[in-house]
């Protein structure tokens, strides 16, 4: 079997389209619907993410605000500067980049950003309303996952799902997202015993390790016909590439999407369109 391709860049196409008229709508009610981020730090990564949210914003009609702060800047600083755009009635979004310094207590900052303005999902508010199936804010990565898995209509119902990940942003939200969907769902992480063994199980693999050295998802690990989405980004030899030997696993696999241009632009989408709802949430 050959993999089908799944078009992050199709499907991110079509959901900006969305956004831009529904952007359109809420400026003839008066609404400019305005994304704030903040970035501490110079991480190249981290400075290359937050350029192509802001340049997406721009491109569909968003308003910004655009924070970047020096690695110094201190916590009491940035949680000031957190609740100046939780009380600016113009931000309708907060996006915090992370991770941040390391003398920066992540959750503290997290749990600051007002949920109604909680465009990343993270907040542990946006987290309990997720894990209730009542959730509005969702995180990005899961989020543009799920879109895409439902725009190639790839059935969930009694499928058995195994997820490489377990961190808020990914591995721990999308556990609600699959539930919520019927789907059979094991998580795995660097302590899971015999990996390979789980993997070849799964009708669908939704990787997101971003290292290579310490895993790649290889051809054997992975059933016949399997779905297999790959969230993650590191280099090879300076070229991008996710967790998957690509054209080894595209063999064997039903669906799978590529690195780049799979889940990457799916995250930024998803940002723009949880903007557009915490405008129009905001709007009531
Ligand atoms: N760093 C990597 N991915 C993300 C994301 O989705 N949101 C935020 N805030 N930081 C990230």
């Amino acid at each position: 079997m050959v993999a089908q391709i799944i078009s992050g860049l199709t499907v991110a196409q079509d959901v900006k389209e969305r956004v831009k008229k529904a952007v359109e709508e809420l400026k003839t009610s008066g609404i400019i619907p305005c994304l704030a981020t903040v970035l501490v730090g110079d991480d190249p990564a981290s400075a290359t993410y937050v350029n192509s949210k802001q340049k997406t914003a721009k491109e569909l009609g968003i308003a910004t605000r655009d924070h970047r702060l020096a690695a110094t800047f201190k916590q009491h600083e940035l949680l000031e500067l957190v609740q100046l755009l939780n009380n600016d009635p113009e931000v309708h979004g907060i996006l915090v980049q992370l991770p941040l310094p390391k003398h920066i207590d992540e959750f503290a900052i997290i749990n600051t950003i007002s949920p109604l303005k909680d465009v990343d999902g993270l907040t542990p508010y946006s987290a309990g309303m997720l894990q209730n199936g009542m959730a509005l804010l969702k995180p990005c990565t899961p989020s543009g996952v799920m879109e895409l898995l439902d725009y190639y209509k790839i059935a969930l119902e009694g499928k058995d799902v195994v997820i490489i990940n377990r961190s808020n942003l990914v591995g721990k939200p999308l556990v609600f997202m699959l539930l919520e969907r019927n789907a059979t769902v094991t998580v795995c992480h660097s302590k899971t015993r015999d990996l390979p063994a789980r993997l070849r199980q799964a009708d669908i693999i939704i990787t997101a390790v971003g290292n290579r050295e310490r895993f790649t998802l290889k051809a054997d690990m992975v059933k016949e016909g399997a779905v297999v989405i790959d969230v993650a980004t590191s280099r090879i030899n300076g070229k991008l590439a996710g967790d998957a030997d690509f054209e080894a696993v595209k063999q064997k696999a039903s669906w799978i999407t590529p690195v780049p241009g799979g889940v990457g632009p799916m995250t930024i989408a998803m940002l723009m369109k949880n903007t557009v709802t915490a405008a129009s949430i905001l709007r009531g």
